[in-house]
């Protein structure tokens, strides 16, 4: 076995020798074999499983249930399926030289030091040669992060050569950081559960193991607001429970997650090797908790929680012991960022969540860093301060490390022992921010790339990018890891779900380079994420449509259609079925569908991502309610007529100034182009739609809005409106 060391993985860093590495995201260690060739995953047939550790767990990382090694293998398996097409299954066995096959197992002597020399239990070898690939983790995790390098080296080698294959060769792999991953604000915006396990799915392909969820907040509250305008103000709380005891913290049951769901999101995202780390927001962006229990905010801002209010901290109390067993992390966040209460309240705060989650479920916490402990240690009025170095249920007490205008996480935190996440803002997202200046739309990946103060790779112990002197050394154990946050300050229409994918789809692969400690160039990184991206598994982010050329499909009603089925004159033949009649449409020479009496038209397909055309041949004959019809529902989004054209979205309505005739044919085409989305009629002018966005009564402005195309259900029960469909087609260019 071979034992890695730190000086293998931070020696390796500056080493430029071309085959040291297998460049994929992240990047591999590796020593190519003298004899060049590589190993087909073509005819892979079995994923053999060493029978001694089929359910064999790891139990070092964050969450409580951790895939067996059998569990990781059957979702490798069928990403080789998904992915390339092979028929692999896996199987127990004990044979590691059966030719042709994948070898999984673990080794319980191996050592893999993370960059602080501490072991790791995510660390992996991998050997290839002409008899086939072996795959020893330090845990069953470790083996999963291995088989993710086995399939990029498969995707970029079929995308460069047209074969899959990994080189012969042998290399030893391990993370730098234990806490790797993204945060999502779905306070401020819903997120649906499937949109989080398609990201659990992006994530854990390139080897983050975090997802932070942020549960709680609700938009600024503008010092401008009467009490009964920030009692209305947008804001959220995502647990729904039947419980009594927090009957009314949250009204919004179609916007929430109840425990099933929330299970369900938690141990999907487990079984790829991703940890949900929820957040409940205390005592600042509380607005939720107080709109809820108006008597326990702050008169001066209702939205920061009143902690010299008896009722708070029981309050607080209360909402953790519903849910803290829902959650199936070793780790919560309290949040506690932004308050501007007084800071001793904070201090109380902090400890007495911390005492309680502690006791109650023996979890440790997280919090955004605000205020600098050092005030408190030197100031000796606030005692309790010390029981933030010496809990007793964990030996850290990491600060989520983000602005420099509240602390400084080298001074303030890591020189007095505190762990901490590097969440600095530069590498902050705030979906649709104003432009000019402030945060971007996207990851910055000169940032990522060249984001150390020598010009080189950032790290998770970089926190200022231009000042070396204010890091610690690459080594110090206290840097837990780095999470990238995504916030929606600008709220819920600001943005439909998927834009919080694309503001992260080039960023998030580049971070997770990084925050693993390997060290693909800007050019390599943007070479293998063309080639290895469009295949991720276990995600369709991107609401692609398998098509065999740019025509998805090409619905046109004729005579042939009147057996309950329509036609598709693409190669792909993705028939629809109907139930609604033909009828004879005047003046044309095919007959049409009669979209009446609640009929519809019915598509294989669902819903389909930039680019797009979807072109609909209609005539309007009568809507019931001209502020409120449905021409085609899709899963992201619905076509609409209110009267205005509008597409529905995440929940939200999206009108143009345009509006559609009645009573004679038209084509009403609707089109996604890259990130914004337009409707045409009669191939006339395109019109926009656009987002009007503003959070705290003042910064309003229009921005661009992708919106996936509906492509589900043309008419149905409740579309309020009659009319004829001549055809509907999608093609994959705008
Ligand atoms: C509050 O109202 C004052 C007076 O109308 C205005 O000048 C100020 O910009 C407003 N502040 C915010 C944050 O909206
Ligand atoms: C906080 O609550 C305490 C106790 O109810 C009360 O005396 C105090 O005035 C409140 N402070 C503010 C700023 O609302
Ligand atoms: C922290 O806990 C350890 C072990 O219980 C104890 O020896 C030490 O004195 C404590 N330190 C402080 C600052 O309380
Ligand atoms: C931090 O921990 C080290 C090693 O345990 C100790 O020597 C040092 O005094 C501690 N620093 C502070 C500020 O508590
Ligand atoms: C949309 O694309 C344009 C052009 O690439 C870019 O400038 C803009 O920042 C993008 N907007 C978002 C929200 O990503
Ligand atoms: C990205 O980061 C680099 C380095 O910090 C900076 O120079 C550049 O202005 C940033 N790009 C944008 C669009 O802000
Ligand atoms: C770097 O940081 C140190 C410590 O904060 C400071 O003394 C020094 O002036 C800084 N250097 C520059 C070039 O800003
Ligand atoms: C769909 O088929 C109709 C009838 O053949 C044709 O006029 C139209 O151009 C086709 N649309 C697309 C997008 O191929
Ligand atoms: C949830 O219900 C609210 C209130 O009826 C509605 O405004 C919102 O659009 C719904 N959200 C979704 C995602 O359907
Ligand atoms: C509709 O027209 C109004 C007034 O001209 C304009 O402010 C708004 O931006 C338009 N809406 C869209 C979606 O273009
Ligand atoms: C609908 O379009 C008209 C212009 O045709 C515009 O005046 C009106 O504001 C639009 N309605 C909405 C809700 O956007
Ligand atoms: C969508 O179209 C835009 C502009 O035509 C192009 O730049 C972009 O690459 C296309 N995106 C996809 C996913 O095809």
């Amino acid at each position: 076995m071979m034992r890695i060391t730190q000086a293998l993985l931070w020696g390796a860093v500056g080493l430029a020798a071309a085959d040291a590495f297998l460049p994929g995201i992240p990047t591999v260690p590796y020593q190519t074999a003298a004899s060049a060739g590589g190993f087909s995953l073509a005819h892979v047939q079995r994923i053999v499983v060493d029978r001694r550790y089929a359910t064999s767990r790891d139990t070092a990382g964050q969450t409580l249930n951790p895939p067996t090694l059998f569990e990781f293998a059957s979702l490798f398996a069928e990403d080789l399926r998904d992915a390339l097409g092979t028929s692999a299954h896996a199987v127990k066995g004990t044979n590691r030289c059966s030719t042709g096959s994948i070898f999984l197992t673990i080794d319980e002597d191996g050592e893999y030091k993370n960059a602080a020399g501490e072991s790791s239990s995510e660390g992996y070898t991998l050997s290839v040669d002409d008899k086939g690939i072996v795959v020893t983790g330090a845990s069953a995790l470790g083996v999963w992060w291995g088989t993710r390098t086995v399939l990029q080296q498969g995707l970029l080698a079929l995308a460069e050569s047209g074969t899959p294959s990994v080189p012969h060769g042998q290399g030893a792999d391990v993370p730098g950081w234990r806490a790797r991953g993204m945060m999502l604000d779905a306070g401020r915006h819903y997120y649906p559960p499937d949109f989080l396990t398609d990201l659990c799915g992006y994530m854990s392909f390139f080897k983050q193991n975090t997802l932070h969820l942020h549960l709680s907040d609700n938009l600024y509250n503008n010092q401008n607001y009467t009490r009964a305008q920030s009692l209305e103000l947008y804001a959220r709380f995502r647990l729904w429970s039947d419980d009594p005891a927090v009957a009314g913290l949250n009204k919004y049951a179609n916007e929430s997650y109840d425990r099933a769901t929330f299970d369900a999101v938690q141990s999907s995202c487990a079984a790829r090797g991703v940890t949900v780390l929820p957040e409940i927001e205390a005592p600042g962006h509380a607005l939720v908790i107080t709109q809820w229990k108006p008597e326990l905010g702050l008169r001066t801002d209702l939205s920061l929680l009143n902690i010299s209010h008896p009722d708070t901290i029981p309050t607080m109390k209360t909402i953790w012991r519903t849910f803290l067993p829902w959650f199936h992390s070793k780790t919560v966040s309290i949040g506690a960022d932004e308050y501007t209460g007084p800071e001793s309240d904070y201090n109380t705060f902090v400890n007495a969540m911390d005492g309680f989650i502690g006791t109650e479920s023996g979890k440790s916490i997280w919090i955004w860093a605000t205020f600098p402990p050092i005030w408190y240690v030197v100031d000796s009025r606030h005692s309790l301060t010390v029981s933030w170095y010496n809990s007793t249920w964990t030996n850290v007490y990491p600060n989520v490390h983000w602005e420099y205008f509240e602390d400084d996480p080298y001074y303030d935190y890591i020189l007095h022992n505190y762990s901490v996440v590097n969440s600095n803002d530069d590498f902050y997202i705030v979906n649709k921010w104003a432009p000019p200046g402030g945060y971007l739309n996207t990851i910055n990946l000169t940032r990522t790339f060249h984001g150390s103060p020598d010009g080189r790779f950032w790290r998770p112990y970089v926190f200022n990018q231009h000042n070396a002197t204010d890091n610690p050394a690459p080594s110090n154990p206290l840097v837990l890891g780095a999470i990238a946050p995504l916030w929606n300050d600008y709220g819920a229409n600001a943005s439909v779900y998927s834009e919080a994918y694309y503001a992260w789809r080039e960023g998030l692969p580049a971070l997770a380079d990084k925050q693993w400690g390997g060290n693909l160039s800007e050019a390599a990184f943007a070479r293998v994420f063309g080639a290895v991206q469009p295949k991720i598994p276990a995600q369709n982010l991107e609401r692609n449509i398998p098509s065999r050329g740019d025509v998805v499909f090409n619905y046109t009603v004729n005579h042939r259609s009147s057996s309950g089925t329509v036609h598709d004159s693409s190669p792909n033949k993705y028939t629809a079925r109907t139930n609604c009649r033909l009828a004879h449409a005047t003046g044309r020479s095919r007959p049409a569908l009669s979209l009446a009496d609640g009929c519809s038209l019915e598509t294989p397909l669902d819903s389909k991502g930039r680019n797009y055309t979807l072109t609909l041949s209609l005539r309007l004959d009568d809507l019931a309610d001209p502020t409120h019809a449905t021409l085609v529902t899709g899963r992201d989004s619905a076509l609409m007529l209110t009267p205005n054209i509008t597409l529905l979205a995440g929940g939200n309505y999206f009108r143009l100034n345009e509006t559609v005739p009645r009573g004679r044919w038209f084509d009403l085409a609707i089109v996604g182009r890259d990130n914004r989305t337009f409707a045409s009629v009669d191939g006339g002018d395109e019109a926009q739609f656009l987002t009007r966005m503003g959070i705290n009564g003042v910064y309003f402005h229009w921005a661009e809005i992708a919106i996936e195309a509906p492509v589900k259900t043309v008419g149905g029960q409740s579309s309020g409106w009659t009319g004829l469909l001549g055809g509907m087609s999608l093609t994959s260019t705008a």
